[in-house]
């Protein structure tokens, strides 16, 4: 295979942060070649200036088919066949999905006269490419979000895209609908179109790409084929360290139960739900996308109302009937949606942080104790690996997985009884994960009842004491992890 684009001595400084440092870095036509680092190791940073949203630092060199550019503006990356899909959803939530998909291509032709059933042709075709049947007129906004990753990756295909280039796609996307993204990859790859692919999935890496660099601290580390390296060794070139994670600790068999759920109905989302949460429990959900697991947390977060059934805390009965009564109960809720939920993009870290905490940390004459608010905010920026330029910078300039890191330890600090946690581990690098996984486990031993919920079988399989199966609103199975949890699950459930 030919290098189709070549980058070289790429840097890029952001106002005294070395993204990139002297990048060299080759995609061969046709290949399916994957970006690993940690989060903020320079990986969007890269994306971007291939796509001429950011302009390199002098000195760097873009060869596209043999054509030299110093850097390329977006029309330019657009014109070589280059198509991004961002970290961040770049849909309009007001306009409808076929809008969405066919927008771009009708808004550059530059006629004023929109046929629409030439817009409604082309959002047809782009989404059977990759098997997708959505209501064209439905409001964008209104999908849920793996469905909204899935109408941005529609959108990437129209035209001639000769490199498609995924920026974390599948953080939201379900087993099957990574399965059908990769599926697309591959029937792009056969008519020699190429890809390149962060994750932070490693298993997904491993499964799907050709080869792999790997950038530390926007440093390029170096240049793999995946059958030449496994899963440790990733993990080391990424991170430069080794890491064992530990089972959680058992749960105190006289443990009082802490949540009480008992048949429990929201028509139409699930039926008859009955489990427990002791204190110190971490109680996983699985299922698959729209199994209604989230809309089983947002009823006992107090944002809906079911429809019969009960809810009891430490044995008293419950009807939160809003998140403000949930958090007054006790109960955290970190939802999967955080980056549009749960963080004022232009606002700084620290008060990010402390937006959930502002009534601890006033102080008896009721000004806000601003000391503590560092101090805290500095313990969590520690204990989650929370890499940023100082805790007065705004949230926007964090890297994608940095700002799930805020807004992760702004619901951690809140220190509930309950912690609800919607998977939490999305767009979080090997390391934090890891060190996600060990505060959940932490938490659990202070007597937090938690419940995670996640597609990862991985995830929860190594951090639960327990774990629930949920298909189309009801539970199904319950396993304590073991030796043959994993088989069993994907065995039954067809879950992976
Ligand atoms: N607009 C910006 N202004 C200032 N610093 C920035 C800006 N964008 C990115 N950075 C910094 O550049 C570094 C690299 O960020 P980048 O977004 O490329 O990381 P990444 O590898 O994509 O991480 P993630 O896995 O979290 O998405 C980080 O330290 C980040 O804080
Ligand atoms: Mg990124």
């Amino acid at each position: 295979m030919s290098d189709f684009i070549a980058m070289r001595h790429v840097t890029k400084n952001y106002a005294g942060v070395q993204a990139l440092k002297d990048i060299d870095f080759q995609l061969k036509r046709g290949e399916i070649h994957c970006l690993c680092g940690e989060n903020g190791s320079g990986k969007s940073t890269l994306i971007k200036i291939l796509s001429g949203v950011v302009k390199p630092d002098e000195g760097s060199e873009i060869t596209i088919d043999g054509r030299v550019f110093p850097h390329l503006s977006a029309h330019e990356a657009l014109e070589q066949g280059v198509r991004v899909i961002y970290q961040d959803l770049a849909l309009f939530p007001n306009l409808t999905v076929k809008e969405n998909i066919a927008f771009q291509s009708f808004s550059e032709k530059g006629s004023p006269m929109v046929s629409w059933n030439q817009v409604e042709k082309t959002a047809r075709g782009a989404m059977s490419l990759i098997g997708l049947d959505l209501d064209l007129n439905r409001l964008t906004g209104t999908l849920p979000i793996a469905q909204q990753q899935l109408v941005e990756i529609t959108r990437a295909l129209i035209g001639e895209p000769k490199l498609l280039v995924l920026d974390e796609p599948t953080a939201s996307l379900t087993r099957k609908e990574v399965n059908a993204l990769f599926e697309v990859i591959f029937r792009l790859k056969s008519r020699g179109v190429t890809t390149m692919f962060v994750s932070h999935k490693l298993n997904e890496v491993f499964e799907i790409a050709e080869r792999v660099t790997v950038l530390r601290d926007g440093e390029r580390i170096g240049e793999y084929v995946p059958s030449e390296i496994d899963h440790k060794k990733l993990v080391f070139l990424m991170t430069g360290r080794k890491y064992e994670s530990a089972l959680p600790s058992p749960v105190d068999p006289l443990a009082p139960n802490l949540l009480e759920v008992k048949n429990l109905t929201r028509n139409g989302e699930f039926t008859d739900l009955s489990f427990t949460v002791k204190k110190g429990e971490i109680v996983g959900i699985t299922g698959l996308l729209g199994s209604g697991r989230t809309e089983l947390a947002l009823a006992i977060f107090g944002m809906t109302v079911p429809d019969s059934g009960s809810l009891l805390l430490e044995g008293k009965a419950i009807k939160p009937r809003s998140n403000s009564d949930a958090k007054k109960l006790g109960i955290g809720y970190v939802p999967e949606d955080r980056l549009r939920q749960g963080v004022i993009q232009a606002q700084s870290i620290l008060d990010n942080m402390s937006l959930t905490v502002l009534e601890k940390l006033k102080t008896t004459l009721g000004l806000l104790d601003k000391q503590k608010m560092k101090t805290d905010a500095q313990t969590w920026v520690k204990d989650l690996q929370i890499k940023i330029p100082s805790l007065d910078s705004s949230v926007k300039t964090l890297s994608g997985g940095n700002q799930q890191k805020v807004v992760l330890s702004k619901w951690l600090a809140t220190n509930p009884k309950l912690l609800i946690l919607d998977e939490p581990t999305i767009g979080i690098d090997v390391l934090a994960k890891n060190g996600v996984h060990d505060l959940v486990k932490k938490l659990a031993t202070k007597g937090i009842g938690i419940i995670l919920i996640s597609d990862e079988i991985p995830e929860v399989l190594s951090n639960c004491h327990r774990v629930l199966v949920m298909q189309k609103g009801r539970f199904v199975h319950e396993l304590v992890p073991g030796p043959d949890a994993e088989r069993d699950l994907l065995e039954n459930f067809n879950l992976s």
